[in-house]
């Protein structure tokens, strides 16, 4: 399986930023075969990066979709209108959760606008801080994995990849702390068993799982060496070009 490392640019850069950014990426950056590279800037910046876009060396994301193709959805952007300018986009992120109130019947139907359009969502699942110290934290990620996928055949879940994201780890967050290894490896094993226990063995073994929270290259190798995870989400840290190329270093190294 390749390692993924996502940049996830939030509400930041302008649409001439992200070109500068992109065009020094490109520039620094090998053709790694093993290394999925993708950056998620914003919806305004897509259209014109995906014409600069070196689609050998990296890929495009997008931060959010709309579930339906067309209609009178004002504001929306859609999957179809998406479809062929990007490979990802990240869905359920929670801040698309918690600051704009999707619940995971949306967050299903996005995932299978994605799919249907040949887009590949990223379903960031993760529990709050709350949540955890409560003891509930296996049946959020549960529930929210197996909401966010609802939509989903058995036949398309390796078009799926989810990220772990425990929201209190998100470097936005109040008091934000970072997930231990163990932390982690603890809710990947439970994503891993969810998969297998609803899908089978051979269509969950397939499914990537990225883990996000306050990553950055002070602790990428720690995190990419957890049993189970298959590459990064970043925020902050990858509106940082050297800290970004200094994390996919990391996992060039970490697969060798
Ligand atoms: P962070 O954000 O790396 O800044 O914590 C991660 C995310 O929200 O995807």
């Amino acid at each position: 399986m390749k390692t993924y490392i996502v940049g996830n640019w939030k509400l930041n850069f302008t649409v001439g930023e992200a070109s500068i950014y992109l065009h020094k990426l490109l520039k620094t950056l090998p053709n790694y075969r093993d290394l999925e590279v993708v950056v998620a800037p914003s919806a305004l910046a897509l259209q014109p990066l995906s014409l600069q876009i070196d689609r050998h060396k990296m890929k495009l994301a997008a931060q959010n979709g709309f579930y339906r193709d067309t209609g009178a959805y004002t504001g929306e952007i859609s999957f179809a209108q998406l479809r062929g300018m990007v490979d990802y986009a990240l869905v359920g992120h929670s801040e698309r959760r918690y600051v704009l109130h999707e619940d995971d019947k949306m967050i299903a139907k996005k995932v299978a606008a994605a799919i249907r359009n040949r887009i590949t969502p990223i379903l960031c699942i993760g529990e709050i801080e709350s949540e955890r110290a409560f003891g509930e934290t296996a049946d959020v990620i549960r529930d929210q994995l197996l909401g966010g996928l609802s939509e989903v055949s058995d036949d398309e879940l390796s078009k799926v990849i989810i990220a772990y994201e425990p929201v209190w780890a998100i470097s936005s967050a109040k008091s934000a702390k970072l997930a231990t290894p163990d932390e982690i490896r603890e809710v990947v094993d439970l994503i891993r068993k969810t998969l297998l226990d609803t899908y089978g063995a051979k269509a969950a073994e397939g499914v990537p799982v990225l883990f996000g929270g306050s990553v950055s290259a002070a602790n990428a190798g720690a995190y990419l060496t957890v049993p189970g995870v298959n590459g990064l989400l970043i925020g902050s840290s990858s509106l940082i070009l050297s800290e970004f190329c200094d994390i996919i270093e990391i996992a060039k190294r970490v697969r060798e």
